[in-house]
């Protein structure tokens, strides 16, 4: 034994004694005194968290010694920091692990008491464990897993005594606003729990399966309120959520945190040296969590400048450092001169507000509307909103307050702020209007794009991973999908009264197979057949004429329930550019899916009759682009179409263009699944994106390729299945349209008119050369080989669009 063993051992058993702790860890000497697990994964120690604030905390290892940055898994004094003088984490002898502060208060401690020797080792899982140094049958007295702060790891599991709670920002570690948590009737939701206010955003009150609409998604009868995510990048929870990551599969460090945003992501990253990457999130779009913007304002989202607080016109900021407060009204309007005469009403188209609803009235005339309003003192203004697919009627909500605004453009309806009538207020909310707004901090991280379920790869643990991962993906669409979709009315907090509103407001039911029969003369009038069946007219009892769809006969092993739950879902979309789904039957092996009917066929029919004119022609690019911009981006950026042609767009009596067969690919592909024939979803040749030859990753690129060949065809009347007839020098060959146009745009972009000579010779010279211009070159942007330089749905949409606003 050397002179320094014997030393050390002597001090170790002088500090022993004097502090009667038999392990401890000094704030003053925070880089030595850490613990790290065995294969350095994870370390342990003070972290400082403000100036001369310090809390216990266990974070990824990583290389730099500055401790600014790391990524914190979990925290012992979140909300009590420690000074940076004399502050010690002590393993008393008792038993008790305690956090001093330097005034000697304990700070924190796990309540533990043993009179064995104790030993607190962190393991490579990045669970710190307190257990009985007894190596054969050693007791946990305590497990920091067992107290999460804001993460969850692999192998960790929330509980119904355990829950997540977001930091209050980037920052600042200490506890916010935000709560994932396993609720009394067994449902693992997320909660707001503001200063003033609390609502749960995540999920909505009718996916859970007892609900009247039956959507099925969620489970209320397993009681044993368990959720864990995997290493390979599945999280489930005992109320059948199933989420899973774009990067399923593979085995790399993964977190599950509930961001100070309010949004559950899963990050994953291959180790040390790598930054964190999203692999997964439980909310795509930031204004529907509640809580970002405070009272009377709304939010907005920038797909580059992320999301954005606006206070309402006539109202100003709380606090102008911080849109979570909301903003107040910079006039008064008193009960007593609230007269009919002394308010006015300021429309607000796109706006939204969630809950408070004094009352939901269908079929209101504006007049009426607004008296409802009027006559009410508390109430602050109203939605109105137009439901084409819905019987075409309005609904009227006046509402009590504003709360968890959002401004959408996909959202249609209309908001009707009261203010008080004086002459010079609107044009003073005007001048105001322009260039206020608060940018809320967001934190910007790099997103992986959805895979989606494409190819089979015969019986290698890849396939079965994949499987896996669509089928999740299907059902984690559910949750996302019908925050979407569903309608307005379940807006309080009466879950069952909501269901049944829903259900008796959108008409959408469950049909009999007889019913169906009986509506289509037994089948007998075959109007279409695209994608997994036939479509037949037919004309239902109460007298609207629909499409029926009958889909290829049900597959042995696929349950009904399965196939409800999707057509649940699909059943939901709900955009004037979408064909609406009045229902659906699942009987015996019968499945079938009826839809509103359009007297003026398909896109494709009414190109080869001629019947469109430049001015319906670019409606129809536009609206197309509007409803795939919905599908992709608005709220689930992963429901592809994978069947964009002609054929599936469908135009309405005002030549407005419907999208149909969306959502298809994903109920049909679980019978591909089992039919071990993929062919179906990919498309049809010549609209279909080159990654599915080239068999590379399937993203909602695909759908944005397929649309710009429509409108290629569009404009210049010529089908990309035929191929362009071409004289060059003596010889007759067939080109490609998309190479064709692009050729034509390369040579003639100096003599700067190329776009008559590709304009379809039945438009004449009847349109608008510039316009015209322009969607050209959208669309050769969109059939661009290279995906990622491909725009997205909105970015179209917002082109065409701006040509509009130019021009007008
Ligand atoms: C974090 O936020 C809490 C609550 O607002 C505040 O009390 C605390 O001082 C903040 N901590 C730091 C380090 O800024
Ligand atoms: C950590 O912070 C340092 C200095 O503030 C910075 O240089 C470094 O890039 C940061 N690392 C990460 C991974 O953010
Ligand atoms: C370890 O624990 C078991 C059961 O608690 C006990 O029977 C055994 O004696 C302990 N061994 C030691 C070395 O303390
Ligand atoms: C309840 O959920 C757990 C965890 O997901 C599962 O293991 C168990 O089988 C479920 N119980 C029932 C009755 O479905
Ligand atoms: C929002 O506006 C209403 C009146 O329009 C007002 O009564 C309420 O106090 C405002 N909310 C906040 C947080 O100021
Ligand atoms: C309404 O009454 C309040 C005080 O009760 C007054 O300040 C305000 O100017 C009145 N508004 C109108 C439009 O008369
Ligand atoms: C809506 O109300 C008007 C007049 O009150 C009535 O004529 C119309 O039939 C109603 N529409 C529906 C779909 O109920």
């Amino acid at each position: 034994m050397s002179p320094s063993q014997i030393f050390f051992i002597l001090l170790f058993l002088l500090f022993h004694f004097h502090h009667s702790s038999s392990f401890s860890l000094s704030v003053e000497n925070l880089e030595q005194d850490i613990i790290v697990s065995p294969k350095r994964i994870f370390t342990a120690g003070f972290y400082p968290v403000g100036e001369n604030a310090y809390s216990f905390a266990i974070w990824f290892t990583q290389k730099h010694k500055h401790l600014n940055n790391a990524t914190i898994v979990w925290m012992a004094n979140r909300d009590q920091p420690v000074n940076g003088k004399k502050s010690t984490l002590s393993l008393l002898k008792t038993g008790n692990l305690i956090l001093t502060d330097a005034a000697q208060s304990i700070v924190w401690s796990t309540n533990t008491a043993s009179s064995k020797p104790l030993q607190l080792s962190l393991r490579d899982t990045g669970n710190l464990i307190l257990q009985e140094r007894n190596n054969s049958n050693s007791i946990i007295l305590w497990q920091s897993f067992d107290f999460p702060t804001d993460t969850l790891l692999p192998q960790q599991t929330l509980t119904r005594f355990t829950k997540l709670i977001s930091s209050r920002s980037q920052t600042n570690y200490s506890s916010g606003f935000y709560k994932l948590f396993f609720d009394n009737d067994n449902i693992l939701r997320l909660l707001y729990e503001g200063p003033k206010v609390s609502s749960v955003y995540w999920p909505d009150p009718w996916t859970t399966s007892n609900g009247a609409a039956g959507s099925g998604s969620r489970s209320t009868y397993n009681s044993s309120r368990i959720a864990s995510l995997d290493s390979f990048g599945s999280f489930t929870s005992s109320d059948s959520f199933v989420f899973t990551t774009s990067d399923y599969g593979t085995l790399l460090q993964r977190r599950l945190t509930l961001d100070h945003d309010g949004n559950v992501r899963v990050y994953s990253r291959k180790g040390e040296e790598q930054s964190w990457f999203v692999s997964g999130q439980f909310r795509q779009q930031p204004c529907f969590i509640h809580g970002v913007c405070g009272p009377n304002s709304t939010c907005s989202n920038d797909p580059l400048t992320g999301r954005k607080c606006s206070c309402l016109p006539g109202y100003v900021w709380i606090n102008d450092q911080d849109g979570s407060q909301g903003c107040k009204p910079n006039f008064e309007l008193s009960c007593s001169n609230k007269s009919r005469d002394a308010s006015q009403f300021l429309a607000l188209d796109h706006v939204d507000f969630y809950g408070y609803d004094y009352g939901f009235y269908v079929n209101k005339t504006y007049k009426e509307c607004e008296e409802l309003c009027v006559d009410l003192c508390d109430c602050v203004g109203f939605q109105y909103t137009f439901t084409v697919d819905y019987g075409g009627v309005y609904w009227c909500y006046p509402k009590i307050q504003l709360l968890n605004g959002h401004r959408s453009q996909s959202f249609l309806g209309s908001f009707y702020l009261r203010l008080p009538k004086r002459s010079d207020f609107v044009d003073e909310i005007r001048i105001q209007e322009n260039g206020v707004g608060m940018v809320c901090s967001t934190n910007r991280v790099e997103k992986l794009e959805r895979e989606y379920l494409k190819k089979k790869e015969n019986g290698s643990l890849k396939f079965m991973l994949w499987f896996a991962g669509g089928l999740g993906g299907v059902e984690l669409l559910g949750f996302f999908l019908v925050w979407c979709f569903l309608f307005r009315s379940s807006k309080n907090s009466n879950e069952d009264n909501n269901g049944y509103v829903l259900a008796a407001a959108t008409g959408f039911r469950r049909f009999n197979y007889s019913e169906l029969k009986q509506a289509t003369k037994g089948f007998s009038q075959e109007i279409g057949c695209g994608a997994g069946g036939k479509v037949y007219k037919g004309v239902l009892s109460d007298n609207r004429i629909a499409a029926i769809k009958r889909l290829h006969e049900a597959h042995h092993g696929e349950s009904e329930s399965e196939f409800l739950a999707e057509v649940n879902i699909i059943g939901r979309l709900n955009h004037m550019n979408l064909i609406g789904m009045w229902g659906y039957c699942a009987e015996g092996k019968h499945r079938l899916l009826v839809y509103e009917y359009m007297e003026k066929g398909t896109l494709a029919d009414n190109l080869s009759s001629n019947e469109l004119d430049w001015g319906k022609r670019y409606n129809i690019a536009l609206g197309t682009a509007k409803g795939l911009a919905y599908l992709h981006e608005e709220c689930l950026e992963w429901v592809l179409h994978c069947d964009i042609k002609p054929q599936n767009i469908l135009v309405d009596s005002d030549y407005q263009p419907k999208v149909a067969d969306f959502g298809l690919s994903k109920l049909l592909n679980r019978d591909d699944l089992n039919n071990s024939n993929f062919s179906r979803i990919r498309g049809t040749r010549g609209y279909m994106a080159p990654e599915w030859v080239f068999n590379s990753q399937i993203t909602s690129k695909v759908d944005v390729y397929s649309y710009g060949v429509v409108v290629l065809e569009m404009i210049t009347g010529k089908s990309p299945t035929t191929g362009i007839q071409i004289k060059d020098g003596e010889e007759l060959c067939h080109e490609r349209l998309v190479t064709w146009v692009r050729e034509k745009r390369r040579k003639g972009i100096e003599v700067g008119c190329w776009v008559e000579q590709i304009v379809d010779p039945a438009l004449g010279s009847n349109y608008d050369v510039k316009k015209m211009e322009t969607l050209a070159n959208v669309a050769l942007d969109c059939v661009v080989e290279e995906k990622d330089i491909r725009p997205t749905m909105s970015q179209v949409v917002e082109r065409l669009l701006s040509h509009d606003e130019h021009n007008s």
